[in-house]
This record gives structure tokens, C-alpha cells and sequence, in this order.
């Protein structure tokens, strides 16, 4: 079955009580159990729950694992795959990814000893120089937020099976209709679900997706134990948002690419970073291992942050907002919003400098996406 129509169909049957087409919202906490040990599969929600079920069935399929967990945010579920480690472990990190996750892993991972170095996740090289007998895992993320660097899952993977870690590839920006990190040799794929699998900012929610039987049980006793789990509206929203994945990745591709292509022609725009132009370092890789370059184009400005801050106040149609992904279009300033726990010598080592905007492309109709750019741009001096 092609991914438009398991996005539709997998885990989405009728309801067997009742024939509705559409999975309802079992908006229950418990379950009432026909006499001791025995039930209908269902027992407390925060263990499962029939809309939640609906959503991790479809959204395994997607990514193509045999099983998939959804969480209350993307954070909940990085920390539940982060959980299988106990003191002592080590861990090799990119030293770009999401601010959010820096921040779980700085201020709430290191204190109980979990061990992180953090590398360049473009040059193997560095990746293989990290690994220490305490290494367990990898985390890779890929296009990194916000410069969108591209890093070689296949390469990593192989690396992480050569050495016995565990690979986890944050699929958050591409989503898995433009890359499936568990076919490149990845154990374990994590979401915010927040972002494109939702799609229309509605929602927090986070998602695991793996093979291994081993770790799912872990991962799950984590989330039956800790409680990050999403409401069963929630939960039905995003299987909601999850349906039209394939047709809003392709509008938002489509969208980005036309901003990407305008941008490099502005005179008030000193670089541009989307991974579909051919001039973007990691555009090969990229070519290599994802159907699609995703909606997300960042550029830096000429100037800094007050030129930038013109530029935000300037616009009608984006909107200057935390997150992406969603079907309207938002700009973001990573220097402050995403990327604030990063302290400002690391911010610049990375990129992430003051005048650094992130566009999410969204699905409007590209004419006013561009007038919108073109206005602001004129007006940042
Ligand atoms: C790449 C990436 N991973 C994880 C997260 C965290 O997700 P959430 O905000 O749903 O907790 C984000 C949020 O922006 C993100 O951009």
C-alpha cells in the first residue's frame, strides 16, 4: 500500500461498536472491565487508548516500524527514548540540533551523569573519534533546526552498528513523507508531532517509532510510568492532520523551494540555507536519502537584529512565532526564541546568529508568500 492511502486506511477501520468511519474520540480515562483479568484491551488511559492506539498504528506505518508510541510533546518522547540510559552511559551528540533538546539534555540528562560529547555531524570522521566504551547511543538530527545541515544517516548508522550503539534520527523536519530513517539502518525515529505530522498548530504531541522489541518495552514502560501521554483529542487531531501529510509536504516543498529560489536574488539577503538548492553543502546527501527537501528555509540577513526585527514587523502574511510546520507560514528568530538555552559562543559556532530568520514555508498560495518576503525585505533599513 502507497503512503497516501496507509495514511488514511492503517489503523483507522471502522468502529467495531458502533460502524463510525471515522476513529472516534474515546474521551475516557478508564475502562470498565467485564469481571477481574479480564477487559477489551483497554484497562486506564494513560497506559492506551483506542484514539491513541489509531495514531500510533498509522503513524508506525508511515515510518515504516512495527511499532509506534506517541507522546504528549516531542521533548516527552526524546526523553523516554533518552531514558533507556543510566549513569555512566555516553553519547554522541550533533553539536547542532533543536534548542529544546540542548536544554534536556544539559540541565535534566547531564546531572544524573549521562555522558554527551557533542561533534560535527557533517565529517564521519569526528562521529568516529567520539565513541568511547561507554557509547551507547547516537542522536541524529536531520535537517538540523535551524541551518538545516544534512547529515549522512546511512554513514551514521552503518557506524553505530559497526560499534553496538543505538541510532536515533529526529525526523521532526522532513517528516516520513520525505525520509524513513529506520529503511537508511536507523534503530529508532523520533517526532514532533507538534510540527508536519499535525500540521495545522493545534497541538503539542511527540512520536517514537522503532523495530526492536526490547527497546519498545522500555520506551513504553517509561511512558506508562512517567505519564507524557496525548489526550485522546489530541490524539485524534493529529491522526486528523496526519491524513493529508503527503498533499501538505508537497505544497509546503513546492511553496519553500519558490522562497528559497527568491530569497537568493534579494539584495538585502547574504545567505540562504535550504537543502534542495545545489549551492546548500549537504544538497547530495540530501538527494541521496530523502524524497523531498522539506518546507523549512532559513537566511541570514544583512544586518543584525534590528534589521531583523524590522523585517518580522513588517510582515502580514508569516507570522514571527515559535514552531513550523503548521499550514499557515511563520518566521522565526532562533537567536532568542528556539535557540535560547544555547549559550551565544556556541549559538555562533553553529550559526544561529543574530540575524538569522526561519522561514515555515506554509501552504498558502506562493504569490502572497513572495509579496510578503518582497515588502519586508524593502523595509529593513
Ligand atoms: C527538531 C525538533 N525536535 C523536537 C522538538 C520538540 O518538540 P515539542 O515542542 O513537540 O516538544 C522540536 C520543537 O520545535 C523540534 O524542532
Amino acid at each position: 500500500m502507497k503512503f497516501e492511502t496507509k495514511a488514511i486506511l492503517i489503523g483507522q477501520a471502522a468502529d467495531t461498536a458502533t460502524g463510525a468511519t471515522i476513529v472516534p474520540i474515546y474521551q475516557t480515562s478508564t475502562f470498565t472491565q467485564q469481571e477481574v483479568n479480564k477487559n477489551k484491551g483497554y484497562e486506564y488511559s494513560r497506559v492506551s487508548n483506542p484514539t491513541r492506539t489509531a495514531l500510533d498504528t498509522c503513524i508506525a506505518s508511515l515510518e515504516e516500524g512495527k511499532y509506534g508510541l506517541t507522546f504528549s510533546s516531542g521533548l516527552a518522547a526524546e526523553h523516554a527514548i533518552l531514558s533507556m540510559l543510566r549513569p555512566g552511559d555516553h553519547v554522541i551528540v550533533p553539536e547542532d540540533m533543536y534548542g529544546g533538546t540542548y536544554r534536556l539534555i544539559k540541565l535534566i540528562l547531564e546531572p544524573y551523569n549521562i555522558l554527551f560529547s557533542f561533534t560535527d555531524f557533517t565529517d564521519l570522521d569526528c562521529i568516529q573519534k567520539a565513541f568511547i566504551p561507554a557509547t551507547k547511543m547516537v542522536w541524529i538530527e536531520t535537517p538540523t533546526n535551524p541551518v538545516l545541515k544534512i547529515f549522512d544517516i546511512k554513514a551514521i548508522t552503518d557506524l553505530c552498528h559497526e560499534k553496538n550503539a543505538i541510532s536515533v534520527v529526529d525526523n521532526t523536519f522532513a517528516s516520513p513523507f520525505f525520509q524513513k530513517p529506520l529503511l537508511l539502518g536507523a534503530d529508532i525515529v523520533v517526532h514532533s508531532t507538534t510540527k508536519y505530522i499535525n500540521g495545522h498548530s493545534d497541538i503539542i504531541g511527540g512520536a517514537v517509532v522503532l523495530n526492536d522489541t526490547g527497546y519498545y518495552e522500555k520506551i513504553q514502560l517509561t511512558q506508562k510510568s512517567v505519564g507524557a501521554t496525548p489526550s485522546p483529542f489530541d490524539s485524534w487531531l493529529t491522526l486528523r492532520g496526519l491524513r493529508t501529510l503527503a498533499l501538505r509536504m508537497r505544497q509546503h516543498e513546492q511553496n519553500a523551494f519558490q522562497v528559497a529560489l527568491f530569497l537568493e536574488k534579494q539584495k538585502t539577503v547574504e545567505k540562504v540555507f535550504f537543502p534542495g538548492l545545489e549551492t546548500h553543502p549537504g544538497h547530495e546527501i540530501a538527494k541521496k536519502q530523502m524524497t523531498g527537501y522539506g518546507g523549512i528555509v532559513s537566511f541570514r540577513i544583512k544586518g543584525g537584529m534590528q534589521e531583523a526585527n524590522n523585517f518580522f514587523k513588517k510582515l502580514k502574511v508569516f507570522q514571527l512565532a515559535d514552531s513550523l510546520g503548521g499550514v499557515e507560514s511563520l518566521a522565526n528568530y532562533s537567536y532568542t526564541m528556539t535557540h535560547e538555552a544555547f549559550p551565544v559562543e556556541l549559538r555562533k559556532k553553529i550559526g544561529v546568529t543574530d540575524n538569522l530568520i526561519r522561514l515555515s514555508v506554509g501552504i498558502e498560495h506562493f504569490d502572497d508568500l513572495l509579496a510578503d518576503l518582497d515588502y519586508a525585505l524593502k523595509e529593513i533599513n
